[in-house]
């Protein structure tokens, strides 16, 4: 008999096909993702969970846990992991799995498209162009916007993303690297002359700060009043992490006054965004809807690794990527 899944949102024919090499699947059919109270029900009597990382539904806890004394393993379609309760998932020797690496460059394209776009005011100058303002009185001077070249980026976390984002930040745009990180990257200062500071420094010294770190109880409103008021208040600043490694409150406060010059956005406190955010309404934030890694790709390779990390341990074999303390 092959071990019985359950598979949170429709994933692609491919991975499905190699899931069903390996196990009996359930799917969740309906829109969107699955809603939490199917989830709590469907997890009674399977052994490994397939899962988008992000969502509150996908929250991996105590409640879900308990419900699923045959869960051997939750395989995340994401490199965060913060909808784990790690330590519940040890007390119940459930093994949890990311999918790092295969989304490194995607993620990292996506910080220089927002880093790029708020610089250089390109959402709102679109709107301009096709709004039919561009005519012969335009004065360009009142369109410019600032320079990415030859500034400094601050990058705060520096795994293999945040290293992606030095990279092309050093060799594409020729700037000076500050990074802030747990511990120090010996290899990544040498390979992007990248400076190793605390993140006052860093917050008083970058043009642009990249937030690139994982949630965590630490790293939670990481950045918030005070860091925004260290920053230069030419700074463009830029979250691809999380949203609640912002306080959202104070970065809103922090466009509203000037502290800082504009914000690029992937990620909110609250996902979907409500419509309502004033933050949507600021001619100088950018947003995406969280879709860092959302290439087609990239989501087919980190959908595949997700199940190869799967059916590892459903197979008695070591996941490839197991996530925890
Ligand atoms: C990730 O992989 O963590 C992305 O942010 C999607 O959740």
């Amino acid at each position: 008999m092959k071990p019985k899944i359950y598979v949170t949102y429709p994933i692609q024919a491919e991975v499905e096909a190699f899931l069903r090499e390996h196990c009996d699947i359930r799917q969740w059919q309906g829109d969107g993702r699955v809603p939490r109270e199917t989830l709590l029900n469907e997890v009674a009597n399977i052994e490994g969970l397939y899962t988008g990382g992000s969502t509150i539904v996908g929250r991996i806890d105590e409640e879900l846990l308990a419900r699923a004394p045959q869960l051997k393993v939750v395989s995340n379609v994401s490199v965060g992991y913060n909808n784990f309760d790690v330590e519940a998932m040890e007390k119940h020797q459930v093994i949890g799995t990311n999918t790092p690496h295969v989304l490194d460059e995607t993620v990292a394209d996506l910080a220089f498209g927002l880093i790029l776009s708020t610089a250089r005011r390109m959402v709102e100058l679109d709107r301009f162009v096709k709004e039919g303002k561009w005519d012969r009185t335009t004065d360009y001077r009142e369109l410019f916007g600032k320079d990415v070249n030859g500034t400094t980026i601050g990058i705060i976390g520096m795994g293999r993303i945040g290293e992606a984002i030095a990279r092309r930040a050093k060799f594409g745009f020729n700037m000076d690297v500050l990074y802030y990180n747990r511990n120090r990257k010996p290899e990544a200062e040498a390979k992007y002359s990248a400076t190793y500071c605390d993140l006052e420094t860093l917050l008083t010294q970058a043009d642009y700060v990249v937030l690139m770190t994982p949630l965590t109880p630490e790293t939670y409103h990481l950045i918030g009043e005070e860091q925004f008021k260290l920053m230069k208040k030419s700074a463009v600043f830029v979250n691809i992490s999380r949203g609640q490694t912002v306080d959202e409150v104070a970065l809103i406060r922090a466009l509203e006054n000037g502290d800082i010059h504009a914000a690029g956005l992937d990620v909110f406190e609250q996902e979907p965004v409500d419509p309502q955010n004033p933050l949507l309404s600021m001619p100088n934030v950018v947003t995406v809807p969280h879709i860092g890694s959302a290439t087609a790709q990239t989501e087919i390779a980190m959908a595949m690794r997700a199940a190869k990390n799967l059916v590892a341990v459903l197979t008695g074999k070591a996941p490839l990527d197991p996530v925890g303390k």
